[in-house]
């Protein structure tokens, strides 16, 4: 227990951003700090810490909180934990109050399963330093797998004899409770056996570094007895969210920026004792999607160590989708004939692995893909499906600039094999490729189509940026659904693509276009001035109008036009503009239910970025005319039986068609049909 009191001087000596940055590079802008999120994978910076108010906030997932909450959810700390991590931080000394034998009673179930499991280590540690069997036999194992003292303290190595019930008197002399001992599974159900004998034991920790599981080897090479035996899963020990040695390995993910991925216990360890310490493993299972994320909040990038024969690669790369999906970058290392990891690194040394795995790293599609076609030779009915097979994982990366270099990585390998002809795989990836997005926006389109209201985050991945992005309470567009759900998209307001264009405005108004010799704020205004009363957000459009308004005065709009703007909501908005995270391109393929390009930091690339918005911005306006008004005009000329105005807008409607089409030709966006 920590008294109120402390608890309240370790929130008044917390300043966020000192607890942040021990985590994230921060940098200054404006009053607040931003970094990359270190809770979702992101390449430009939505992570907002605000100082003055002591929080943090994500505008990309939307996670934020205090310093507690940062805690709690990065380093996995219960609430106390976080209070004590902090009050270490701050040098602030705690005096718990002790506790009372209802209190102990009343413990978490998970803290006395802890408590067990510690004791275990003691007790496995013991058997290993502290006996003569356990010297002679096991921590003679370990260091003729070239193991130092060190390492084996590190990773919470010890021993389990073979004696019967050695754990259980051990615990019942020191006063555990034996139902906790077979809760965790250290012994049988009825508490007569040790589950644990004659082995040498791994302590798996959780990621904040308790123990929350044992492995246990078999010294022996019989190849009738299980090498490796686990505790069972409890409430401790979820075993598709652990990944071994993710504890020792965090921070040196961090900041290396790449994550190991290897398939046994004494793989990491070696690795990890030849100073490759950014490693963890699966435990010879495929990864799953919990263990994928523990790595994302870490790194971007993972790269796999097999030491399997193809077959076996072949199932493993079956489950990478998943990793896709999820956005890391994911690349294949192939160890020589023979090695696993572990036996690379103590017959070769860290620096040969480290140069072979750099060297040998082959990114995750075009490996599959060199594997598959490896297969199909010679087997011309199975080309067609080679190219599903590829695609199936190409489709998962959402990020377009680098689907395509995929694409072509993919073409160039299909190309040099010479199953195919280069126009023929092009086709065919292409067609696949469109067949995939058309399923998944028909998918999107229906679930919008289902929900009624503002639109939602249609992707549970996926942050509802609406809410965050404009405070400016959104109108809705209230335009009458006469033509059916499946138009839903053309209905919603166009306010995502008018607040990027006032952004642009406010951002790069007053450079520069080398090209054009012309501001940016002309060249954008001289391109929509007629759809400035058009606006769907008031508040948007009355900016472009002010601006446009300059203009005409022969004056260039800057930052600190808007900035300090008279009218609170204009300079509010401005600073929000000029503060906010401006990748949303996810956010618009959830909305919009369209893929989009990605689009680069805008600083470095504002040029292209303001074609695509203004792309965009004409886009939008032109899917409105083109699905909702102008159909409703004619319907509404048809129902007064106004023929010659019908076929005067039928005209329209098939010009706009065309016009809408080019455009969207252009920008790369799928139109519904
Ligand atoms: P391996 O059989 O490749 O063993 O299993 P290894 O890691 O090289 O082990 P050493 O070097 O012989 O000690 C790879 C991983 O699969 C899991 C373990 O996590 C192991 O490290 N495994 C293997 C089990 O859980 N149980 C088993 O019986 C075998
Ligand atoms: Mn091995």
């Amino acid at each position: 227990m920590i008294p109120p009191k402390q608890i309240q001087d370790i929130l008044d000596a917390t300043r966020i951003e000192e607890v942040i940055e021990e985590f994230v590079t921060l940098r200054r802008r404006g009053v607040n700090l931003i970094g990359l999120c270190p809770f979702h994978g992101e390449k430009t910076p939505s992570f907002n810490v605000n100082p003055a108010r002591n929080i943090f906030k994500c505008f990309g997932c939307g996670k934020g909180g205090d310093a507690i909450t940062f805690l709690r959810e990065h380093e996995n700390l219960s609430y106390i934990d976080a209070l004590k991590w902090l009050a270490r931080k701050y040098n602030i000394e705690i005096q718990e109050t002790e506790r009372t034998p209802e209190q102990v009673a009343e413990m978490q179930l998970t803290d006395s399963l802890y408590i067990v499991n510690d004791f275990a280590l003691k007790h496995f540690q013991e058997q290993l330093f502290d006996t003569d069997e356990g010297k002679s036999v096991a921590l003679a194992y370990f260091k003729q797998r070239g193991l130092r003292e060190d390492t084996i303290r590190a990773f919470g190595l010890g021993y389990a004899p073979e004696q019967r019930d050695l754990l259980i008197r051990r615990a019942r002399a020191t006063g555990h409770n034996i139902d906790l001992v077979k809760k965790v599974g250290l012994c049988s159900q009825d508490g007569g056996r040790d589950f644990f004998r004659g082995r040498v034991m791994f302590a798996i920790h959780n990621i904040s570094g308790k123990v929350a599981a044992f492995a246990g080897r078999t010294m022996s090479s019989d190849k009738t007895i299980p090498k490796y035996i686990n505790s069972p899963e409890t409430e401790i020990y979820i075993k598709n969210k652990t990944l071994y040695g993710a504890f020792q390995a965090k921070k040196a993910i961090r900041q290396q920026d790449e994550c190991l991925l290897v398939e046994g216990y004494m793989d990491v360890i070696s690795l990890y004792q030849a100073g490759i310490e950014n490693v963890v493993a699966s435990s010879g299972t495929s990864l799953t999607e919990g263990q994928l994320q523990l790595i994302k909040r870490n790194t971007n990038n993972l790269k796999i160590l097999y030491d399997g024969d193809p077959a076996g690669i072949k199932a493993a790369l079956r489950g990478l989708d998943l990793a896709l999906e999820q956005d890391l970058n994911v690349r294949i290392c192939l160890l020589p004939d023979g090695h696993d990891p572990d036996s690379y690194v103590q017959t070769f040394g860290g620096e040969a692995f480290r140069t072979f795995t750099t060297k040998n790293a082959k990114d995750f599609i075009l490996f599959k893909t060199s594997i598959l076609l490896e297969e199909t030779k010679g087997d011309p009915m199975r080309k067609a499906g080679l190219v599903k097979d590829i695609v199936s994982s190409i489709i998962k990366i959402k990020d377009r600039s680098k689907r395509e270099e995929y694409i072509q990585g993919c073409l160039n390998l299909l190309a040099s094999s010479n199953a195919y002809g280069r126009r023929e795989a092009e086709e065919g990836i292409r067609s696949e490729i469109i067949k995939e997005d058309t399923k998944n926006i028909n998918k999107l389109a229906e679930k919008n189509s289902r929900q009624p209201g503002p639109i939602s985050d249609t992707q549970g991945s996926y942050p509802d940026y609406h809410q965050t992005i404009d405070p400016h309470t959104p109108s809705s567009n209230t335009e009458p659904n006469s033509l059916g759900q499946d138009r839903r998209s053309a209905l919603m307001t166009d306010e995502f693509q008018e607040r990027d264009i006032v952004r642009l405005l406010v951002q790069f108004g007053s450079q520069t276009l080398d090209k054009e010799g012309i501001s940016i704020a002309e060249f954008i205004l001289a391109d929509i001035s007629e759809s400035l009363s058009d606006f769907d957000n008031a508040l948007y459009g009355k900016m472009a109008g002010l601006c446009y308004d300059l203009l005409l005065e022969q004056k260039t709009p800057d930052q600190n036009f808007f900035i300090h703007h008279p009218e609170k909501e204009i300079s509010d908005l401005a600073i929000d503009l000029l503060t906010s995270p401006f990748d949303m391109s996810h956010n618009w393929e959830a909305r919009w239910g369209y893929p989009l390009q990605n689009q680069p930091i805008p600083d470095l690339n504002f040029d292209a970025d303001m074609r695509q918005a203004l792309d965009r911005f004409k886009l939008r306006k032109l899917n409105k005319l083109c699905n909702v008004l102008n159909p409703a005009r004619i319907k509404a000329a048809s129902e007064s039986e106004n023929m010659e105005e019908v076929m005067r807008l039928m005209r329209i409607q098939e010009k706009l068609k065309s016009t809408r089409n080019e455009l969207a030709k252009k920008t790369g966006t799928i139109v519904l049909p």
